[in-house]
Order: structure tokens, then sequence, then C-alpha cells
């Protein structure tokens, strides 16, 4: 056993390899695109009404007597700061492999990887803007945002609406959601690669799914903004 070795136990060698730190990305790209598909399907309540969306609210901030949105909400910091520790990581790897030896494929691979880490920064600063307009709701107090149907919790639904009255807010969603989109349908692709489940045979198949996963969440979101904001719902 040599000095590196005794000094990194098996966890820590997960990070100091290249194939390790890929099993993260995949990993906890699989997470954060479940995560994806629950909060929106979560989100689509907008359009059933008042009560059940801030009936799904109620529920996610009293879950496990209230710890349970806090257990979910550590855990999904963690995956996304592993997420993104992982493939800075990587990327910073294979600039320096790539400086050595380049050429055509190799200037293409740099394009790619460089639209991810952009549109993967600009991800992470919607979702900053997002965690303060839904979360922490810094435009928004308990007395002007009481449900009428309940007057001890706090209306949500009417917080979404309002918040998606202003066009510029709106603009921002819907960009930040292209980028996500484009950011999903090629991680997808990628983790697919990375789980060793993409062969000549299946490539057609899954980059397909990629794809169409990746389609499915944007207009979900997308619909939301798009459907206060012009076609008026809930006002
Ligand atoms: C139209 C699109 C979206 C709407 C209407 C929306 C709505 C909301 C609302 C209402 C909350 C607050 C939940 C609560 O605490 O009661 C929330 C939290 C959150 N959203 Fe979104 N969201 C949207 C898109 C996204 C996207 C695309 C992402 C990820 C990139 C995202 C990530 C989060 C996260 C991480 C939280 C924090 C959960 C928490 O700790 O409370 N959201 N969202």
């Amino acid at each position: 056993m040599n000095d590196s070795t005794r000094s990194c136990p098996s966890i820590c060698r997960i990070w100091t390899s290249s194939i390790g730190r890929k099993m993260l990305v995949a990993l906890t790209g699989i997470v954060l695109t479940l995560f994806l598909a629950g909060h929106l399907a979560g989100n689509l309540l907008v359009f059933v009404g008042r009560e059940a969306f801030n009936d799904y609210a109620e529920f996610l901030h009293h879950m496990l007597h209230g710890a349970g949105v806090w257990i979910a909400r550590i855990l999904l910091l963690a995956t996304l700061v592993i997420h993104v520790a992982a493939t800075i990581s990587l990327t910073r790897e294979n600039r320096a492999a790539r400086n050595a030896y380049e050429h055509k494929a190799v200037i293409q691979a740099k394009k790619s990887s460089l639209i991810m880490i952009w549109s993967g920064l600009t991800i992470l600063a919607f979702i900053i803007f997002h965690l303060l307009h839904f979360t922490v709701r810094v435009s928004y107090n308990d007395v002007d945002f009481v449900d009428p149907l309940d007057p001890e919790r706090f209306d949500a639904w009417r917080m979404v609406i309002v918040g998606f009255t202003n066009p510029l807010v709106v603009l921002f969603y819907i960009i930040a959601m292209s980028l996500l989109c484009s950011h999903l349908s090629h991680g997808v692709q990628s983790m697919f690669q990375t789980l060793g489940l993409r062969s000549k045979k299946t490539a057609g198949l899954l980059d397909k799914l990629s794809l169409g996963y990746a389609w499915l969440i944007w207009l979900g979101f997308v619909s939301i903004p798009v459907a206060i904001l012009i076609f008026k719902f809930g006002r």
C-alpha cells in the first residue's frame, strides 16, 4: 500500500479517481432528474386550484412533523454540491489533458463541455433567485398572503400567481428552464454512457428518451408562468 492510498480511505478514493467522480456525477444527476419530475408534478397542481396547491405545500412543510422538508433540503443541497464540484473538477482535468493534444474532435468536445458548464452556472443562479422568490419569500409576507380557505395557512397558490405577473421574471424563468432542459438532455445522455448502458444498439433509443424527457420537463415548467402571464390563469 503506498502513502497516498494509506492516507486516503476508499470513500475518498472515489473522488480521486476520474471514474469515481464520473459515477458521482451520474448518480447525483439521477437524483436531481427525479427531483425535477417530482417538483413539476407538485407544481402542476397550481392548475387544479388554490386548495389542491396549498394542501400540497402544507403537506411538504408538515411531513415528519416539519423535519421532512429539512431532510429533503439537506439531501438535495448535498446532491447538488457533489454534482457541481465533481463536474467542475472533471472539466478542469479534461482541459489540462486536452491542452497537450488538440484536434477537431477535441475542440468539439471542449465546446460542448463549455456549454454544459455555462448552462450549469446559469441554472445555479436561477436556483438562488428561485429560493429567494418562493422559499425565503423575500417579497411576500404572511399577512397579505393568508389562504382565504384556511386563515391558519400561507397562500402559496396566490404567491405563484402574483410571482408570475412580472414579464421579466417570466422571461428569466423561461431562459433558465430552456438552459436547464438542454443541460438535462445532454446530462441524461452522458448518464447512460457512464452507467455503461449506452451501446451502438441502444444509443438511438436512449438519445430519443433523453430528449423526450427534457422536452416534457420544459413544457411542464414553462406552461406555468406562461399560462399565468399570457392567459391570466388564476386572475
Ligand atoms: C415554473 C416553474 C417552477 C415553479 C412554479 C416552482 C415553484 C416552487 C415553489 C412554490 C417552491 C416553494 C415550496 C415551498 O416551500 O412551499 C419551490 C421550491 C423549490 N424549487 Fe421550484 N418551481 C419551479 C421550477 C423549479 C426548477 C426548474 C427547479 C430546479 C432547477 C426548482 C427547484 C426548487 C427548489 C430546490 C426548491 C426548494 C425546496 C424547498 O426547500 O422548499 N424549481 N418551487
